[in-house]
Formats: C-alpha cells, sequence, structure tokens
C-alpha cells in the first residue's frame, strides 16, 4: 500500500499518480487534501507519513507545488526520509542510497509524465544497504540526538 499526500497545488501531480497507481495494480491510500480548497501542505505530510510509520503503508509519496513545503515538513518527523526529487536519477539513488520512504514532487516542477516517471522509478527500485545502512543509521542517531562522528 502506497500513502499519498499533497496541499491543494499538488493535488493535479497527485491524480496523476493515483493514475499511475491504478496501472501498476498498486493499492493507496489519500491521506488528502480532496479539493482544490487552498489548505496547509504540513497537515497533508504529516498525516502521510503516519500512515508510513504506523506499517499500514510501505512508502509515501507527496506533492505540493514546488514538493519542498511538504518534503521539509515531513523529515521533521522521525523516522521520515523524504527525497525531494524533479528527475528519474535522483528518484533512483535515495531508494539505493538512502532508502528514502517518502517521495516528494511539486507540481508547478514536474509534468504529469515525468511526475509518473519518477514516482514509477521510486516505487520499483529497492535499497542496496551495505555502507550505505551505516549512513542511515547515523541519521537516525542524529534524530535521537546522539553524536555522529
Ligand atoms: C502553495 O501555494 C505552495 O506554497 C505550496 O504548495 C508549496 O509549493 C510550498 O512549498
Amino acid at each position: 500500500m502506497i500513502a499519498l499526500g499533497s496541499d491543494h497545488a499538488g493535488l493535479p501531480l497527485k491524480r496523476e499518480i493515483m493514475e499511475l497507481l491504478d496501472s501498476m495494480n498498486m493499492p493507496y491510500k489519500d491521506c488528502g487534501t480532496y479539493t482544490t480548497d487552498s489548505c496547509d501542505y504540513a497537515v497533508f505530510a504529516v498525516r502521510t507519513a503516519q500512515a508510513v510509520l504506523s506499517g499500514e503503508c510501505e512508502r509515501g509519496i507527496l506533492c505540493c507545488g514546488t514538493g519542498i513545503g511538504i518534503g521539509i515538513a515531513a523529515n521533521k518527523i522521525e523516522g521520515i526520509r523524504c527525497a525531494i526529487c524533479s528527475d528519474c536519477y535522483s528518484a533512483r539513488m535515495t531508494r539505493k542510497h538512502n532508502d528514502a520512504n517518502m517521495l516528494a514532487m511539486g507540481a508547478r516542477v514536474v509534468g504529469g509524465d515525468l511526475g509518473r516517471m519518477i514516482a514509477e522509478t521510486f516505487l520499483t527500485t529497492e535499497f542496496e544497504g551495505g555502507r550505505h545502512q551505516r549512513r542511515i543509521d547515523q541519521i537516525s542517531a542524529i534524530e535521537r540526538g546522539e553524536e555522529i562522528g
């Protein structure tokens, strides 16, 4: 199950991602927003992140105007590694090296076709583990307020 969230600006891109997931036979949970009424992206970043952290959803995809606000908000939550991407290379590498569990994209930055390609890349690329796990463990230690290095 994939968690989806957006604000009003990201809603059109989130709808494109829903179509992609339907075509991939991948179930999703839409954590809002559901209308184009103006709203605050942090609310939907939290709701979507909670669906990932609870284990209900394996990964999450967020959309706002730029992808930046909703991505920054998600990254404030312990356990979330949200990659703000506007290209497929970054989406691929953030899965392989960072084990990103959320992707954020900007509806005003990427078009529907590119957004779908980025999302598909993110969802179909696996984490490489190895030395990258050590680095993710360091990120987790930072979240716990521990010193690293
Ligand atoms: C909304 O106008 C816009 O500020 C928001 O979607 C996002 O781009 C913020 O980072």
